[in-house]
């Protein structure tokens, strides 16, 4: 198994530490534990994201005319590939077509994305994993130079709403080239979000990392909230946080956590059609050739160019 590591795991070690002293865990941190993979990997499985994976389940036949020019090369760079699933039916396909398909996943989480290479592996694709960071410009144009363009760059799972979406996309944009396509999904936002963010697989996903230390349920409570990004209509950001309900001595490295304080547990967006079109093509300055969206109407993929 090919796997090549710009962020290593002392580095995502340290991030939580600090993270852990300054109350607010970052993004990675949710995916990185045993208990975390595991919890990730139950909720992905979730019927409450049935219609997620249908969508990209359906997207190969979808999309086709957005990938014709594509030569015998067919590069496919995964963002926050996770175990890889959603991406298999568009590998798939491309490699269906005839193509010499080469899957590069990218990804924080070790485990995961051992799991995204060995399946792929398992399948004869030409895959190498890159373990980087993908809130970081230097590490996005790294693992886009993995491959020459035209390219396919996919993020899946709204993991575009669990960075700042009016940065991250920017970033995600500045590495299309021409020729390039970015296939990325987001939620759409709901009366029901802040209530499905509350279901018992979301849940318990909130609380693996802190499971990793030894805090449980019973230590304190989670709470979710929501509020209006001001920065554009049509944006929602629900946060979730834990408040210990009692004292919590020795969590991490000497990190000691006090009954009644707060530990941010990093937040999700959701949007209206409308901002999430204005992300990409305002915001981003991509075309956006197709939308597609899921049978439920909770989720939608749109096909980007320069
Ligand atoms: C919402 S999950 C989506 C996973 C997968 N795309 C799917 O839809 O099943 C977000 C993914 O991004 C990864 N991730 C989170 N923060 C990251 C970071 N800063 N750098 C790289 N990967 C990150 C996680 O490990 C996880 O696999």
């Amino acid at each position: 198994m090919k796997i090549e590591v710009v962020l290593t795991e002392s580095e995502i070690a340290q991030e939580f530490t600090e993270g852990l002293e300054a109350r607010d865990l970052p993004e990675k941190c949710f995916y990185w534990s045993p208990q975390s993979v595991d919890a990730w990997l139950a909720l992905a499985r979730d019927p409450l994201f049935d219609g997620l994976r249908q969508l990209w389940a359906t997207l190969p036949e979808a999309v086709k005319p957005s990938l014709e020019h594509f030569g015998q090369a067919a590069p496919v760079v995964s963002f926050g590939a996770g175990d890889g699933s959603k991406d298999r039916p568009l590998l798939d396909f491309l490699r269906g077509s005839g193509r010499d398909l080469e899957y590069f996943p990218v990804d924080a989480s070790q485990s995961l994305l051992e799991l995204a290479c060995a399946a792929a592996e398992d399948a004869d694709m030409e895959t190498s994993g890159i373990k980087a960071d993908i809130s970081s410009p230097v590490h996005l144009v790294f693992a886009s130079d993995a491959a020459e363009s035209p390219k396919l760059f996919l993020m899946s799972g709204n993991s575009l709403g669990g960075f700042d979406p009016l940065e991250q996309i920017r970033h995600l944009a500045s590495c299309l080239q021409e020729g390039d396509r970015l296939i990325l999904d987001a939620e759409m936002h709901g009366a029901d979000t802040i209530a499905r963010y509350q279901h018992p697989a979301l849940q318990r996903f909130a609380l693996a990392p802190l499971a990793g230390v030894g805090i449980c349920r019973e230590d304190g409570e989670l709470r979710f909230e929501q509020k209006l990004d001001e920065r554009h209509q049509g944006l929602f950001q629900t946060r979730r946080h834990f408040r210990a309900e009692r004292d919590l001595p020795s969590v991490a490295s000497g990190v000691a956590i006090a009954r009644g304080e707060r530990i941010a547990m990093n937040f999700q967006y959701t949007y209206t059609p409308e901002a999430f079109r204005w992300l990409l093509s305002e915001r981003a300055g991509l075309k956006i050739l197709q939308e597609i969206s899921s049978s439920d109407g909770r989720f939608r993929a749109a096909v980007c160019a320069r």
